[in-house]
């Protein structure tokens, strides 16, 4: 799973961002890597500061140990959205946004929305889910997005969470691309729905409502003839619902197939954990905890199952900072109680509770 072994266990980091105070916990170069600045166990001072800046390179970075770049990373001196665009850039995250972006953005539809164009991007994506740290991924997924890059953002995160769901069914290569590309897609038809109802920044009123539950309609008539059947049915069915409550179509059980069944859930699960602003974002274990809770009606129980499974293995033995700013270790989540798992913490283990609870997950970085 892991193909970041070979690659130097050393990573760059903006110096602005050190701080005065902050002691070494390991040795830090200049920005080729080649000069020692600073030894392990050192302070930053102000002055040190202004040697680092100095030897930085023209854009101010420098290099740094794994340890040193987990502990920088994981403290509230740097800036979540610092935080979240490093992630983004180191995971490959950003690149592929920058993919769908582009794609998304081409002014005639027929131009672009073909399989040639879709599937390396489909198989790009897959790449990621196989061979990096699942749990970076699942961070960039969680971070907050702007307005105006929430269709892209969600369309790459439900084609990212399709793909690793496909794998944990145990899919074959060809249908793990097929889910990919249908997580990808599904969401298409949004493309037709006037801008001031995909965007309302309030609650939508019945008429806009019906204008918005037509999306997998348009959905399907986008992809129509163009792609595999799978992809097609998953955008049309991933509002449906096992008891026939869901919509377009109002249809039921084995009328939704496995494809829809699963976009469904990552559907749900990034609409859950995605935010307009930092303070509104949710920590993935809560989300888990509301699936569980409140998520199940509809749904596919068994792939439900599956994934808090998958996600509740991920998270497990990962580094939390909890709400007293000190860190921990996830060692158990309860399946009925995502929200409240037990972290060892210097050598005392306890259940997180509402006075003591994870702020933050840690662990970024294989
Ligand atoms: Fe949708």
């Amino acid at each position: 799973m892991d193909t970041e072994k070979d690659s130097p266990k050393m990573r760059i980091f903006p110096v602005e961002y050190l701080w005065d105070g902050y002691v070494l916990n390991n040795d830090i170069f200049n920005h080729t890597g080649a000069v020692k600045l600073l030894a392990k166990g050192e302070k930053i001072e102000k002055s040190r500061l202004d040697k680092l800046m100095r030897f930085s390179g023209n854009d101010k970075h420098i290099m740094v140990y794994d340890e040193t770049y987990r502990d920088l990373m994981a403290n509230e001196k740097v800036p979540l959205f610092v935080r979240q665009k490093m992630t983004e850039q180191y995971s490959g995250y950003a690149a592929l946004q920058q993919n769908v972006g582009s794609l998304f953005h081409k002014p005639d539809f027929d131009s672009w929305l073909d399989r040639e164009q879709m599937e390396p991007l489909a198989e790009e994506i897959t790449g990621k889910v196989v061979n990096f740290d699942p749990l970076t991924i699942l961070s960039c997924i969680s971070f907050p997005r702007p307005m105006d890059e929430g269709l892209q953002r969600h369309s790459l995160n439900v084609a990212l969470l399709n793909a690793m769901q496909a794998e944990w069914l145990g899919l074959g290569a060809d249908d793990i691309k097929l889910f990919t590309l249908a997580g990808l897609l599904h969401d298409i038809g949004k493309t037709m729905i006037p801008e001031e109802i995909l965007n309302a920044p309030r609650r939508l009123t019945a008429e806009e409502l019906a204008v918005m539950r037509e999306h997998p309609v348009y959905s399907d008539r986008l992809l129509c003839g163009k792609f595999d059947e799978n992809v097609r049915f998953a955008a049309r069915h991933h509002h449906e619902k096992l008891d026939g409550t869901g919509y377009p179509d109002g249809i039921s059980g084995e009328g939704i197939g496995l494809c829809a069944r699963v976009t469904a859930i990552s559907d749900i699960y990034d609409a859950m954990v995605s935010a307009r602003s930092y303070k509104d974002s949710r920590l993935p274990l809560n989300v888990l905890n509301m699936f569980y809770e409140e998520e199940f009606d509809g749904l596919d129980r068994r792939l439900v199952m599956l994934f808090l499974k998958n996600m509740r293995l991920k998270y497990t033995n990962r580094e939390v900072v909890m709400s007293n700013g000190e860190k921990g270790t996830i060692r158990y989540i309860p399946l009925n109680d995502a929200g409240h798992p037990i972290i060892q913490q210097n050598g005392i283990v306890r259940q997180a509770d509402e006075e003591w609870y994870c702020r933050e997950m840690v662990a970024l970085y294989p």
